[in-house]
C-alpha cells in the first residue's frame, strides 16, 4: 500500500473502522512533524508489529505556552511524507487546527496531577494538559489500536501511561528507545534551531547523562550527589543553561531516598534559542 493522506477525521475513522472490521491490527505514531530518524524508529516499529501503520503530524496549539514557538516551530510536509512513506505508514493524518478544535478553544480537557507537575510541567505549566488532550482525541479518532512513543520524551511517555490507565482508553502504549546522532545528541526537530557552536554544545546533555550513569555503575547511591554531578558538568559549558538534572524513579518519576532499584536520569537545558530536554535509563546492579 503506498501512502495516503488524509485530512478530516471522519475519512480516517471511516477506513479504521473498515479495517478493524477485517481484523487488521492497527499502529498508530501521533507527531508535531519535521519528522527525523527519531520518528521513523517509531514508524518502522509499528510497521513491524501491525497490519496498517497510521501517522498524524498535527502541530498542536494547546500544547505550547504563550512564550513559546508555536508560530515557528518547523514544518516541511512534503519531506515528512516521504520519510513517513519510507517507513512504512499506510496513512498520514494531517488535520487542520478547525478540524480538530472546531469550537476554537476547547473547555473540556485532560488533566494529570502529580506527574505533570514538576520536571518539565514546573517551567510549562500548561504543557501536560495539552498534550494529554490532544492524545486523548486523538486516540478517540483512530481508535482500538497500539500506540508508539518515544521515551526521548521519558516524562509525557509516562503521563500517557498514566491517562490511558486512570480513562480505560482501549490503546496499548509501547515505549521505544530514543534515536541519537552519532555524537550522543539526542534527534529532535528543535535541535534545527542551534547554531553550529550550539549545536557542538548541546553534546553536553548525554555526555552528562552518560558520566552520570557511570557513577552510579561504580556504586554512587545518592540521587542527590548524582543530581550535583550532572549540574557541575553542565555548569562547565558556556553555552548551556542547566534547567533541572535528576535521578528520579522511573514510573512516578519521584527521587527516591537511595538508588537501590532501576532508575531514570533527566536533564533538561537551554543551549541557544532551544531548551533540550534527554535522559537515560540506570539499572543499579
Ligand atoms: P513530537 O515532538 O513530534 O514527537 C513525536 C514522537 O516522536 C514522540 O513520541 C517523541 O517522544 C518521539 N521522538 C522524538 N524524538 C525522538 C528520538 N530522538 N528518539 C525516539 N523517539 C523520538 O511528542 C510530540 O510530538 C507531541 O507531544 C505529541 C505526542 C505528538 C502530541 O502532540
Amino acid at each position: 500500500m503506498t501512502l495516503r493522506q488524509i485530512d478530516t477525521i471522519e475519512e480516517l475513522r471511516a477506513i479504521l473502522d473498515r479495517e478493524r472490521r477485517r481484523e487488521a491490527t492497527i499502529g498508530f505514531v501521533p507527531t508535531m512533524g519535521f519528522l527525523h530518524d527519531g520518528h521513523a524508529s517509531l514508524m518502522r516499529a509499528a510497521n513491524a508489529a501491525n497490519d496498517l501503520v497510521v501517522a498524524s503530524i498535527f502541530v498542536n496549539p494547546l500544547q505550547f505556552g504563550a512564550n513559546e514557538d508555536l508560530a515557528s516551530y518547523p514544518r516541511d510536509l512534503e519531506r515528512d511524507t516521504e520519510i513517513a512513506a519510507d517507513a512504512g505508514v499506510d496513512l498520514l493524518f494531517v488535520p487542520s487546527v478547525d478540524e480538530m478544535y472546531p469550537h476554537g478553544a476547547v473547555s473540556t480537557s485532560v488533566r494529570v496531577d502529580e506527574l505533570a507537575r514538576r520536571w518539565e510541567g514546573a517551567t510549562r505549566p500548561t504543557h501536560f494538559a495539552g498534550m494529554a488532550t490532544v492524545v486523548t482525541k486523538l486516540f478517540w479518532i483512530v481508535g482500538a489500536c497500539r500506540a508508539y512513543f518515544g521515551e526521548k520524551d521519558f516524562q509525557q511517555l509516562a503521563i500517557i501511561r498514566r491517562f490511558v490507565a486512570d480513562l480505560s482508553i482501549p490503546v496499548e502504549v509501547i515505549g521505544c528507545p530514543i534515536a541519537r546522532a552519532e555524537d550522543g545528541l539526542a534527534l529532535s526537530s528543535r535541535n534545527t534551531y542551534l547554531e553550529p557552536a550550539e549545536r557542538q554544545a548541546a553534546t553536553v546533555l548525554s555526555r552528562t547523562l552518560e558520566a552520570a550513569a557511570t557513577a552510579i555503575e561504580k556504586g554512587e547511591r545518592d540521587p542527590i550527589v548524582v543530581a550535583e554531578l550532572m549540574a557541575a558538568m553542565v555548569a562547565t559549558e558556556p553555552l548551556a543553561r542547566l534547567d533541572y538534572a535528576a535521578c528520579v524513579d522511573p514510573a512516578t518519576l519521584d527521587v527516591p531516598e537511595r538508588i537501590d532499584a532501576p532508575c531514570r536520569l533527566l536533564i533538561a537545558a537551554q543551549v541557544g534559542r532551544p531548551r533540550l530536554i534527554d535522559n537515560l535509563g540506570v539499572s543499579c546492579e
